[in-house]
């Protein structure tokens, strides 16, 4: 397997980061091992795992500043919701130093506050992260759209985040494409009318979560698919194409995460997508 994270050397979030870009869109991680996002003494006091309201998954931050799942009130709601803004802000800032061209076509989801330790989790086989895949979400057809997410370990107990990352998504398409089920136009048909999705799911969509389950579903696939380990310390963040890069996390506590969506057009090689690749592999338009 090459070589699927690239560190890069930077301690700052906005200085430009030039030749990135051919890295990212190849679906390798690029690891920032001195990019630290910085807490405010107040703010410390916010890592700890009773700050997520038990029936949430995670905390976010909508674009419109409202905070969900917090199980917190008044003052330490509002400085919990600062620094997820501030968080929402360098990781913007980040993007548009590594991919200026990006800008005029990023759409900002909300952010996320992960407080929770990995290990404790309990969760079906489809919904365990533990478990190599790349993101697809069943609720949620994008039509080729990509996830670009960014990451930052805010453990202060000198924990790391670890993941798997594993291998091109090119070889994963060639493995698992031939297995996929195939697409049903009036089942898709029928999700949308029931609102089980939000939009229509298309063939792009159908693939991309017959990957994520196919992959997560082999065990043999998890276990001996080529891998490498990756340990990401606290003052780290990292950026990667979760719709691409092949990941797990395996273990850690307190996470920032910002997602941004990019049509694959805009990407400077659009060719490099996983729309682009699915399509060259099945020989089909897919959205
Ligand atoms: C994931 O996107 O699979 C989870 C990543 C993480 O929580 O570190
Ligand atoms: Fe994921």
């Amino acid at each position: 397997m090459d070589n699927r994270i690239v560190t890069v050397d930077s301690r700052d979030w906005t200085s430009p980061k030039a030749g990135l870009v051919p890295d990212l869109e190849a679906g390798r991680v690029l690891f920032f091992p001195e990019l630290r996002f910085e807490l405010a003494p107040d703010e410390q006091k916010l890592l700890r795992p009773d700050v997520r309201d038990e029936k949430s998954r995670n905390i976010s931050l909508r674009n419109d500043g409202v905070l969900a799942g917090a199980a917190l009130q008044g003052e330490e709601a509002a400085r919990l919701a600062a620094m997820i803004g501030r968080f929402r802000t360098q990781a913007s800032a980040l993007i548009d130093a590594i991919a200026p061209a990006y800008k005029p076509a990023l759409r900002l989801a909300p952010t996320s506050y992960r407080p929770t330790q990995v290990e404790s989790r309990v969760q079906s086989w489809r919904a365990d992260d533990r478990r190599l895949h790349v993101d697809a979400f069943p609720s949620r057809p994008n039509r080729g759209e990509r996830i670009l997410r960014v990451f930052t370990n805010l453990n202060p107990n000198g924990e790391p985040r670890v993941w798997r990352v594993g291998e091109a998504f090119e070889d994963i398409a060639r493995r698992f494409v031939p297995r996929a089920k195939p697409y049903v136009a009036w089942q898709a048909q029928v999700l949308k009318t029931l609102h089980v999705t939000k939009s229509l799911r298309t063939e792009y969509d159908h693939l991309m979560l017959q990957l994520h389950d196919g992959m997560k579903g082999d065990p043999d696939y998890q276990r001996s698919s080529p891998q490498v380990e990756m340990p990401f310390p606290p003052g780290s963040t990292w950026v990667c194409y979760s719709d691409q890069t092949s990941h797990a996390v395996m273990s850690g506590q307190f996470m920032m995460e910002q997602t941004l969506h990019l049509p694959a057009q805009a990407q400077v090689d659009p060719q490099a997508s996983p729309l682009a690749i699915l399509e060259r592999q099945t020989g089909r338009r897919l959205t």
